[in-house]
């Protein structure tokens, strides 16, 4: 249930799996295109996947009115719709409780008595206790449904499990096939085994596949209580997080020293204490998932009365970090008033279409509100960027952002802007053809040969 990135990413690949899979939605638009090969968002590798599973007779798409024949016959339904920030930073738990009720009702209804009792899986990250809450709204939407006169054999049992996702936007095929751990938390061992046969053929690396030649090395299927597995999400989210502000204030520490970040992460990754990755420093982390997790787990927190100090600081780092890009060009442009700035990027990440939280817009939004004019380039985000900030000019070539721009501020280190000709942006650029450069992604030397005046983070 639910066809985002998640839900509609983990059907498809259940259903690569040898299982048979039904994604429900409740827009009809999103489920029109679906049926015609359509995606609603950009994932390299999905549109594939799905073609290939509806071309077997493996999947296929329904709306959630639907719902009710399907529980007749499903083994597991994942529930993965939305669970955005509510305004005190908490998740918003709306939909989950929804689709938990629509599978009581379903249960109440069902005309022939199931042989054993459906598991339902909470992929949506939820926060630690919903596992209790989605059982208490199914019983709830059994007893509506029987108090409005269901006559069903059913009201046959269900079982609730946490099997938090880990997928990263960009690479959400990849990372369902090739995951580090699979993680399930359940009360019962009976529900625990259920979505072992499911991932089997992950768990055991035993699926046909050109994605990936390496050896076959088994998946660890890690089983916890409910409370554990929730809080596994939160916790792997907080810690990405965390690393990622710790390199940026060491970056911002460097800058002052004069050392420089890039040489620093290098040496400190390779203590495999420490590790490599996630040590990249710039603007920072955006996207759907640290923003909205971490306030999440901060407000969790709040409600124990229990100050989340690391963690309310890495989000400072983090609200700073974005901030820097306009210190950075008001010291070499001074007014940044009539400046015409080229924003290289817009999507919160490279491979993606999302601006969820993406620095692009916010960025865009305050250049707008000192004077300057933003021109933005993506290589997908661009129209949908247009949209949501109509002061922000988009234009669908980057040597076009660049063209008479004062400064140019690369923001996402798509593999197109990573290779950029640097020649050639610094011929089209009007002085001081500053360029900041968001990811530490270019070559700085490269860059000032090209008469640019480069500005990294943290590096010297
Ligand atoms: C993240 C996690 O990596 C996934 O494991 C998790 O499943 C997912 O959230 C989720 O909760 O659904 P995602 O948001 O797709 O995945 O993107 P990441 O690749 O983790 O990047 C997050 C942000 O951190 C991006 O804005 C990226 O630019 C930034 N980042 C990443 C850095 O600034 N520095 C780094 O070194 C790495």
């Amino acid at each position: 249930m639910g066809t985002g990135y998640v839900g509609l990413v983990t059907g498809a690949c259940l259903a690569y799996l040898g299982h048979r899979v039904t994604c429900v939605d409740r827009d009809e638009e999103r489920l029109k295109g679906l049926r015609s090969g359509r995606m609603p968002f950009y994932e390299p590798g999905l549109e594939d996947l799905v073609a290939r599973g509806v071309g077997r007779g493996r999947l296929d798409f329904a709306r959630v009115e639907g719902v009710a024949g399907l529980v007749d016959e499903a083994d597991a339904i994942f529930v993965s719709v939305d669970t955005p920030q509510g305004e005190d930073g908490s998740a918003d738990l709306s939909s989950v409780a929804a689709v938990a009720r629509q599978i009581g009702r379903a249960l109440a209804e069902l005309r022939t008595g199931r042989g054993s009792p459906l598991v339902v899986v909470n992929k949506s990250t939820v926060p630690v206790g919903s596992g209790d809450y989605v059982s208490m709204l199914i019983r709830d939407g059994i007893e509506e449904a029987i108090g409005e006169g269901a006559g069903g054999e059913g009201a046959a049992g269900f079982l609730v499990v946490s099997n938090p996702e880990f997928l990263r936007e960009g690479s959400a095929v990849y990372d369902s096939f090739f995951p580090d751990r699979i993680v399930a938390g359940a009360d019962s061992r009976e529900a625990l085994d259920v979505l072992r046969t499911l991932y089997e053929p992950v768990i055991e690396q035993s699926f046909p596949t050109e994605l990936d030649p390496r050896p076959k090395v088994a998946v660890p299927f890690i089983t916890t209580d409910l409370a554990s597995a929730e809080m596994i999400k939160y916790a792997s989210n907080a810690f990405l997080a965390t690393k990622i502000s710790f390199i940026n204030e060491i970056a911002n520490i460097c800058e002052l020293v004069g050392a420089d970040v890039s040489e620093v992460a290098t040496a400190i990754g390779l203590d495999a204490r420490i590790g490599s990755r996630f040590l990249n420093a710039g603007i920072g982390w955006g996207g759907s998932c640290f923003p909205k997790d971490i306030a999440a787990l901060r407000a969790a927190a709040r409600e124990y009365d229990y100050e989340a100090i690391l963690l309310d600081a890495v989000a400072a780092v983090n609200v700073r970090q974005r901030k820097q890009v306009i210190a950075k060009l008001q010291r070499d442009l001074h007014t940044l008033k009539g400046k015409r700035i080229a924003l290289l990027g817009l999507s919160f990440k490279p491979n993606t279409d999302d601006l969820r939280d993406a620095p692009s817009l916010e960025i865009a939004s305050v250049l707008d509100s000192l004077g300057a004019r933003a021109v933005g380039y993506d290589p997908v985000a661009g129209k949908a960027a247009a949209q949501k900030l109509p002061s922000l000019k988009v234009v669908f070539d980057p040597y076009e952002a660049l063209g008479g721009a004062h400064a140019a501020v690369l923001i996402t280190e798509w593999e197109e802007i990573r290779t950029l000709d640097l020649n050639r942006a610094s011929a089209l650029m009007d002085e001081p053809k500053v360029l900041v450069d968001g990811r530490n992604a270019l070559d700085p030397e490269a860059a000032v040969e090209a008469g640019l005046s480069y500005r990294g983070f943290g590096r010297g």
